[in-house]
């Protein structure tokens, strides 16, 4: 029914306001304040993103939820609320957590991401509403509703791992990035950006978990038939840490200025663990490197990269053309 698709936006709508107001107004939020200034958020940019802070209290939100007759099942299908183990009521999903919420494609509150204050093994950094009628995570990237017009414009789209570097990019003047909730691109996330934006960029954290992610994201982006180029980190770092580090300019130059291509991107990828004076990794990667040329690339690319690997490796071109000419041969 369309009238509780309503009720639970209205709710989300009533939990930002209140997140935003426990954080920004009262004594209980001001440790996730002075951490959300330690990290360079400014106050509009708080307020842009509609950042807040669940206080560390079970019912608060129930409270105010029950107060405005939002009805209780609901506001657990909605996610944010959840049913006590003895069935005599609710609490609260989110407690002593900094509030980002989610925004659909028109900009309304459909869900939020918690981040505790102080990193620990035990909880997970992030806790995310459930998905619901009116979230889905394979549907949703953050920033989206802001990025829109700008990606238009600019036919150029930057998509991130993390939301926190949306809004470090939002600092550095980048104002068409977009992210993916966690570490999956969906075929729907493709199909709303390919609608808007001829160019992708992927800038993934520099971490191993951000490569493979740079490598999935890429490969599927080329499936979709996107023109994806892939911006690399130096060491492990993630685009927020750049950006405070080195300054927006020099991620917009050095970083985003200078993204690969799938094909280059493919040979720093395998080339990453390796060292190429010993013979056993040269020839794993020459394999690796085949496997991927022989496959996924026009000719034209294909010449260009034998020529680098035959730099690389002191292999001849010659000798690496026979190799892939094998490779296509058994394929086929
Ligand atoms: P990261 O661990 O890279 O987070 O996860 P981050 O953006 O750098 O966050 P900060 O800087 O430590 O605050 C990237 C994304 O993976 C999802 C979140 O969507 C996050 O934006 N994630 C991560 C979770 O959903 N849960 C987690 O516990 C961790
Ligand atoms: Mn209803
Ligand atoms: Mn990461
Ligand atoms: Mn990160
Ligand atoms: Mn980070």
């Amino acid at each position: 029914k369309t009238s509780d698709f309503q009720h639970m936006i209205d709710a989300h709508s009533l939990a930002a306001n209140f997140y935003s107001h426990l954080l920004l107004n009262t004594v209980e939020g001001e440790k996730a304040l002075y951490y959300l200034e330690q990290r360079g958020f400014s106050r509009d940019l708080i307020e842009k993103y509609g950042i807040g802070w669940s206080l560390d209290d079970r019912e608060v939100l129930t409270q105010l939820l029950q107060r405005k007759k939002f009805e209780m099942k609901e506001m657990e299908r909605a996610g944010l609320c959840v049913m006590k183990n003895d069935g005599t009521g609710y609490f609260d999903r989110f407690r002593g957590r900094i509030m980002f919420p989610l925004h659909d494609d028109n900009g309304n509150v459909v869900a939020f991401s918690g981040r505790v204050l102080s990193d620990s093994k035990e909880e997970a950094k992030y806790l995310n509403s459930p998905e619901t009628p009116i979230f889905e995570k394979s549907r949703l990237l953050y920033n989206f509703h802001h990025a829109r017009l700008n990606v238009r414009k600019t036919g150029k789209v930057i998509l991130f791992e993390g939301f926190m570097d949306t809004i470090a990019a939002e600092k550095a003047g980048i104002m068409n990035s977009v992210a993916v909730m966690g570490t999956s691109l969906s075929d729907t996330h493709l199909t709303k950006l390919k609608r808007i934006a001829n160019q992708l960029i992927i800038c993934c954290d520099g971490d191993n978990a951000g490569w493979e992610a740079a490598k999935r994201f890429a490969l599927l982006a080329a499936q979709k038939g996107l023109d994806a180029q892939i911006a690399l980190l130096p060491g492990k770092m993630d685009p927020d840490e750049y950006i405070s580090i080195n300054g927006g300019e020099a991620f917009t130059e050095k970083v985003l200025g200078n993204p690969y291509s799938y094909m280059s991107f493919i040979m720093a990828y395998y080339k990453r663990s390796k060292n190429l004076s010993h013979e056993n990794d040269v020839l794993q990667y020459i394999h690796e490197v085949i496997e991927e040329l022989a496959t996924k690339v026009s000719p034209v690319e294909r010449d260009l990269m034998i020529r680098q690997l035959s730099t690389e490796t002191g292999v001849s071109s010659n000798a690496l053309n026979e190799q892939i000419i094998k490779k296509v041969g058994q394929q086929a």
